[in-house]
């Protein structure tokens, strides 16, 4: 038998205790929008339409739900939780089937939790069923009712009183309901101490008009949070890189400190890689096997192969770096970089949308933009290739085998031949043939004597004053 789904998540409202002009399912959990990690769990539920309420005037939330297959319901003031579902309700017209809904601000919620809460909401032939959770200490959650072990109500942490405020079993804000339920919304009042409507109130309503209701105890405290605070919020960060450093060790990744990496979900790394402390790995970059990344790396959508070594303090963005490299200290390689197997770029080294070939090296001070560098070349000190000439960008094509004195500067359009000698201290405006030695400064001369001079003239001056 089919059973028709529709899906709600409520997003509205203000987030006032998160203290921000940014809308709270805005803010980001491991770097993703809250909103969004809540989307992506139900959007591999089989539902026929998913529906998410919003403020008026919220821009930016449509944005980040762009690609999503996603109705928007406006509600149009803060007005509760009850208030927000009957925004939804319009779009539902004629939906005869089971209705999940959804707080907007529990993101740790997975897939598989919420199919299994459907399956017992069906299998108990339920008009309306919740997921409960155990919490200990103080905390804001809607207290759950029972009466002889069955579903009564909630009540509100505001509204409890001391004995309710005992209770330990807690609403987490997702709820199934069949269709039908949804003409009971208009039956709850406004809560007075609140000003708001309750959603919560329809399991009081739902069961003195004789409807079947249950609560499920599916998930722990962690996973049901409900994000209402900057604190709620770093702490279901930290769950989520607890959950990807642990898949990554069972994988065979090493970590030297991992209460201190950043690494996003969709990163790849391979077994015998060895992170350091207060390594970032973002967007979808991927790591080879047996890599070392040292301290304070930050690796950005960047394609890194195997064995190489990443030291402290370097920055890679959107480029690839082949096996056995060795990238830093200090370096940043710009996007559009591709760094051969077994080159060397070393301290203060900028890359930019440059080829670099296998075991070329440029170990300290130098800028490297749109240059195409050969195999085994080597790039001395503070080498400069100038490919901006303040209107357009040039490119800069240096051969295999050449060697690049320290101090020089090649301006582009320009191109060293292979196996050619730039002398240190050079500019090269001219393309340099193969094998050759191109030389620009002049030559070294000698005043003979000049020093003894300057110092007779250093005594005359001080006998005068
Ligand atoms: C709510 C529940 C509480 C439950 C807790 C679980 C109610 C009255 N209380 O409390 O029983 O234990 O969630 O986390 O429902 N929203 C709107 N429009 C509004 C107000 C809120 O769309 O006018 C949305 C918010 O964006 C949020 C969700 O509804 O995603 C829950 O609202 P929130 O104010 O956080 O409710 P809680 O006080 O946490
Ligand atoms: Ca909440």
């Amino acid at each position: 038998m089919r059973h028709p789904l529709s899906v709600v998540i409520l997003a509205a409202g203000l987030g006032t205790r998160m203290k921000s002009s940014t809308p709270k399912v805005l803010h980001k959990i491991y770097g993703k929008p809250m909103i969004q990690c809540v989307a992506d769990a139900v959007s591999k539920l089989k539902s026929s339409h998913n529906i998410i309420v919003i403020s008026p005037n919220t821009e930016d939330v449509k944005a980040v739900l762009k690609g999503y297959n996603i109705t928007l319901a406006v509600q149009k003031e803060p007005k509760g939780t009850g208030d927000a579902l009957r925004s939804a309700a319009q779009k539902l017209k004629g939906f005869d089937g089971t209705l999940l809904v959804l707080n907007g601000d529990t993101p740790l919620i997975s897939p598989a939790m919420l199919q299994n809460f459907l399956r017992l909401h069906r299998q108990n032939k339920n008009d309306l069923s919740l997921i409960s959770f155990t919490v200990e200490g103080s905390h804001s959650y809607g207290r759950i009712i029972r009466e002889d072990g069955r579903l009564k109500a909630i009540i509100e942490d505001k509204d409890a009183d001391k004995e309710q405020k005992k209770i330990k079993e807690v609403n987490s804000g997702i709820y199934a309901m069949n269709s039908n339920l949804l003409g009971l919304l208009k039956e709850i009042k406004i809560n007075n101490k609140k000003g708001e409507y309750y959603l919560t109130d329809i399991i009081g309503i739902a069961v003195k008009n004789g409807y079947k209701a249950g609560a499920y105890p599916l998930g722990n405290e962690t996973e049901l949070t409900g994000i209402n605070t900057r604190e709620d919020l770093y702490k279901a960060g930290l769950y989520i890189r607890d959950m990807i450093v642990s898949g990554l060790m069972r994988n065979g990744v090493s970590f030297v400190d991992a209460s201190s990496v950043f690494i996003n979900p969709d990163a790849k790394i391979g077994a015998d890689t060895v992170i350091y402390p207060n390594v970032h790995i973002e967007g979808k970059t991927v790591i080879g096997k047996g890599c070392t990344i040292y301290p304070n790396a930050r690796i950005t959508d960047a394609n890194i192969g195997n064995n190489v070594i990443i030291k402290d303090s370097t920055v890679i963005e959107s480029s690839t770096i082949k096996d056995k490299a060795a990238i830093g200290p200090f370096a940043h390689i710009r996007p559009g970089s591709i760094i051969g197997p077994s080159a060397k770029i070393g301290n203060f080294v900028e890359i930019k949308k440059s080829v670099i070939g296998e075991g070329t090296k440029a170990s300290h001070l130098s800028y490297l933009g749109d240059a195409e560098i050969g195999r085994h070349a080597n790039i001395g000190a503070g080498t400069i290739t100038c490919n901006y000439d303040g209107k357009n960008k040039h490119k800069t094509i240096i051969e295999d085998d050449v060697f690049v004195g320290s101090d020089s500067q090649i301006v582009a359009p320009v191109k060293v031949g292979k196996g050619a000698y730039v002398g240190a201290g050079s500019t090269i405006t001219k393309d340099v043939p193969p094998l050759s030695l191109a030389i620009t400064r002049t030559e070294q001369r000698h005043i003979e004597k000049w020093a003894v001079r300057k110092m007779k003239q250093k005594k005359v001056e001080r006998a005068k004053r």
